[in-house]
C-alpha cells in the first residue's frame, strides 16, 4: 500500500504514513474501517473505508485508480465491503450506511445504484467544504447488488 501511495500522492512530509497510522488507529477503536482493493498480487487499485459516526449509522467512502476504472471494480469492492458491514462483521452495531457524493459525481451515483444504496435526499451545497449540492444514499441489510431498485436520481 506504502507504494501505491506514493505513487498517487504528493508526498508531503510524512502524509502517507500518517495517512495509514489513521487507518490502523481506526480499526484499534473500531471507528474507521480500511479496506484495500487488490487484484491478484499488484499493488493496491483501490480502497473502501466504514466510518462510524453515530451509534447505528457508518459511512462510506472509496475510490479507484484511474487506470483501473470503469471495470466494476469500486461496485464489487463496496458492495463486499458493505455486505461485511452490515452483516458479518462484530465489532460495532450497524443499522445502516449513508454514501454522501456530490451531485456532479455521476460514476459514484452509480455506484451507488448498482450496490442498492437508495437515494434518500438531497444536500445543499456547504462551501467551502462542499462546493457542490449531494445526494444521500443509503444501504440497509436487506440491500446489496442483487437487489438495487430503480434510483432515478442524477
Ligand atoms: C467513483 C469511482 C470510485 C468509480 O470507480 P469505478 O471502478 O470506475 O466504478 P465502476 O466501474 O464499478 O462503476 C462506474 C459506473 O459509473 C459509470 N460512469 C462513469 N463515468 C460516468 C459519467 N460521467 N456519467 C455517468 N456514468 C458514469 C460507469 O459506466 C459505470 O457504470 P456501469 O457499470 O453501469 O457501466 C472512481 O471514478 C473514483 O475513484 N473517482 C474519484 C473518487 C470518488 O469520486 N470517490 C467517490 C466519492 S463519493
Amino acid at each position: 500500500m506504502l507504494g501505491t501511495l506514493r505513487r498517487y500522492c504528493e508526498d508531503a512530509e510524512g502524509e502517507v504514513e500518517q495517512w495509514l497510522e489513521t487507518q490502523a488507529a481506526g480499526w484499534s477503536s473500531a471507528t474507521r474501517f480500511s479496506f484495500a482493493v487488490v487484484a491478484d498480487d499488484r499493488p493496491p487499485i483501490g480502497h473502501v473505508v466504514v466510518k462510524a459516526v453515530t451509534a447505528g449509522v457508518a459511512d462510506v467512502g472509496y475510490w479507484t485508480v484511474a487506470a483501473a476504472r470503469g471495470q466494476g471494480i469500486a461496485a464489487r469492492a463496496l458492495d463486499t465491503v458493505s455486505r461485511w458491514a452490515l452483516e458479518t462483521q462484530e465489532l460495532v452495531q450497524l443499522t445502516h450506511l449513508e454514501l454522501l457524493h456530490a451531485r456532479g459525481n455521476q460514476a459514484s451515483c452509480r455506484v451507488a445504484e448498482k450496490c442498492g444504496y437508495l437515494l434518500r435526499d438531497l444536500l445543499p451545497a456547504a462551501p467551502p467544504a462542499f462546493a457542490d449540492s449531494g445526494h444521500r444514499h443509503v444501504r440497509t441489510p436487506s440491500g446489496g447488488m442483487d437487489s438495487g431498485g430503480p434510483d432515478k436520481a442524477k
